[in-house]
């Protein structure tokens, strides 16, 4: 937020700003579904929905694992929900009592921890590195498990770190927290943004965990609010309780719109946006790695790069400051993300043009070697 305010503050006067510290895909929202919406719209449908979602936005959601993943999932057991911060928030509040505590990856994706502060729950943080991909596994979840831990939380592929959890460690992960009569919370909120290997969902592997989604990023719906969770059957009369009290329903008009987001025609422009990330990748990695930043495990999906750069500094976050007043490039320090190494990473998000992206780099050069 630092960073974001004297971004503003620099753009204000003049400089030209670099934004890789954004969060959200550059693009606008396609056509197609902005066209939905005003349909939506025009067609009055301005009322409440119930508060698990439309029928049909439910029953469309199970048709996308259908297509996607082989999986048949019943209709009943999805959430629709406002964001996947909603979906965090529900999993949460209905997992935990206060005086709970959840246990997450530390760099990790930071709301998490807020939102369980929020409902008095604990958070854990564990570190990870590189020789897990920045996941969690069975060991370090078994060495910090304790009587009040409810949940165990994973996000796959990562914020800040762009890596997937493997499917064997997210399978050993799942069988350990279930033996321990908790839950996995899964957020494949960046599902569909993987590059190099095939995409999964942790429900192929168990029907047990919770499993969180969102339109916000592949579907490129940010603005919109909207994303879903998938519970076993026996939550959703929970979650339906509390949904009902603190959100009422998620937004009418996004879930006329995330009707047609979910069509197959749909899938294929979003796909070509997601070659573009690819692409953008496939570009910043080498050339980071280049001017001297380590990146340990390459990012596999998102749109996030999370380089240590103890080559230049063991305080990020000073340093992301005096490149954004010198240079105008805007990045996130690992301090956003947790503790364990923090000073000596940051994060680039690609989330802008190649020929931005090439000329934030000169400019990073310029300052590593002025
Ligand atoms: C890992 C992760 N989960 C959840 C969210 C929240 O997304 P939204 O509420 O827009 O769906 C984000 C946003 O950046 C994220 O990176």
């Amino acid at each position: 937020m630092d960073i974001l305010a004297q971004a503003k503050i620099l753009a204000q006067q003049g400089k030209t700003i670099y934004h890789l510290e954004i969060g959200e895909p550059d693009f606008p929202t396609a056509e197609v579904i902005i066209d939905a919406g005003i349909e939506a719209l025009k067609q009055s449908k301005t009322h409440y929905t119930p508060a698990l979602g439309l029928p049909e936005l439910r029953h469309a959601v199970a048709g996308y694992y259908d297509r996607k993943f082989s999986l048949e999932i019943n209709p009943e057991r999805i959430i629709i929900t406002p964001g996947a911060s909603g979906a965090l928030q529900l999993a949460i509040a209905c997992l935990s009592d206060a005086g709970d505590n959840v246990l997450l990856a530390d760099p990790g994706y930071p709301c998490n921890r807020n939102i369980a502060q929020v409902l008095a729950v604990e958070t854990i943080a564990i570190p990870v590195g590189a020789e897990n991909y920045y996941q969690l596994d069975a060991k370090s979840v078994q060495q910090h498990w304790n009587s009040r831990t409810r949940a165990a939380m994973v996000a796959t592929p990562s914020n800040p770190t762009g890596t997937v959890l493997p499917e064997e460690q997210l399978a050993s992960l799942c069988q350990f927290v279930e033996q321990k009569q908790g839950r996995l919370i899964v957020d494949e909120i960046y599902q569909g943004l993987v590059y190099d290997r095939d995409d999964y969902t942790a429900l192929s592997i168990s029907d047990e965990c919770f499993v969180i989604n969102s339109f916000s990023k592949y579907f490129g719906m940010t603005g919109w609010r909207l994303g879903w969770m998938v519970v076993p059957e026996d939550y959703v009369g929970a979650i339906d309780r509390v949904a009902q009290n603190i959100f009422l329903a998620p937004a009418t008009v996004s879930q006329h719109a995330a009707l047609t987001a979910l069509k197959a025609e749909t899938q294929i422009i979003l796909d070509s946006r997601r070659d573009v990330f690819k692409q953008r990748r496939d570009f910043l990695l080498p050339a980071l790695e280049q001017l001297g930043f380590d990146v340990a495990v390459k990012p596999q999906g998102a749109f996030y790069i999370y380089a240590n750069c103890e080559r230049f500094t063991d305080d990020s976050f000073s340093w992301v400051k005096k490149l954004l007043v010198e240079q105008g490039v805007a990045l996130t320090p690992g301090i956003d993300f947790g503790e364990y190494e923090a000073g000596k990473h940051c994060r680039f998000s690609y989330t802008q043009s190649l020929e931005k992206l090439e000329r934030a780099v000169d400019k990073i050069d310029a300052f590593i070697n002025s």
